[in-house]
């Protein structure tokens, strides 16, 4: 039985002031759930996250990082400076930079390489747009994302990551993928990790997830969890979607 996992995604959004709120209510509500929870936080407030939710079960990380070490390479972030301020997890590939900033399916291979030599654990994505999946191309788009990152990790190390599976046309619409539709593709991607015997990996469903979705999504055989955006930036949703997760 794999674990189920609640990531949040809070994209650039936040402040100080705000984020003190959200974790203070995050954390006061959180009690007893089965299900393991993250939120991952723009870098600046990275210090925050370890000093507000340190020894709390509530785990942080970020939303990219670069696929160097160190170096010049201004403006980056490395793994092992996301490492020092206690992160757990690391966005990598989001839809969101694969589209604005152009990362190839080798750069988000790259990167998830460079997140685990720090001990990271990469939250690999993948997804298709509209266009794509109306043109029948859902499984190619998605088998090439994953692929491409699994060719460059051992079995050991693709048996670290996290993978979720975020159709572009539910990000942000309200429009979420029917429970099924998102079983079709997770069932794909699980074959294509037990390929690298790496079958246990969770896979978390994003796009539009909600409270009310959440719990019908999270039953499905291979969704393991959710990575949810607009729905982490409100404690009571974050919350509620974290309880049905169980
Ligand atoms: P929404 O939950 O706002 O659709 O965003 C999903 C997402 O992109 C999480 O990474």
């Amino acid at each position: 039985m794999r674990r189920k996992l609640v990531v949040g995604n809070w994209k650039m959004n936040g402040s100080l002031a705000a984020n003190a709120a959200l974790l203070d209510a995050l954390k006061a509500g959180l009690g007893q759930h089965a299900a393991d929870s993250a939120v991952c936080a723009p870098a600046p407030y990275l210090a925050q996250c370890q000093a507000a939710l340190g020894g709390t079960p509530l785990a942080w990380g970020a939303q990219d990082v670069s696929a160097h070490a160190s170096g010049a390479f201004t403006g980056e972030v490395g793994a092992a400076m996301l490492a020092d301020f206690g992160c757990s997890y690391v966005i990598v590939g989001h839809s969101e930079r694969r589209a604005m900033h152009a990362e190839s399916s080798e750069l988000v291979a790259k990167k998830t390489v460079a997140a685990l030599a720090a001990g990271l654990t990469p939250i690999v994505c993948v997804g298709e747009t509209l266009a794509e999946r109306d043109a029948g191309q859902t499984f190619a788009v998605v088998g090439e994302q994953l692929g491409t990152v699994l060719g460059l990790l051992s079995d050991a190390d693709a048996a670290r990551l996290v993978l979720a599976y975020e159709p572009v046309w539910a990000i942000g619409t309200g429009q979420t993928a029917t429970p099924a539709m998102a079983q079709e593709v997770h069932a794909q991607l699980r074959a294509q990790l037990e390929q690298k015997s790496a079958g246990k990996v969770q896979i978390l469903y994003g796009g539009s997830m909600k409270p009310d979705n959440a719990r019908e999504l999270m039953a499905q055989a291979d969704i393991d969890g959710g990575l949810i955006g607009g729905a982490a930036l409100k404690a009571v949703d974050f919350l509620a979607i974290i309880a049905a997760a169980g």
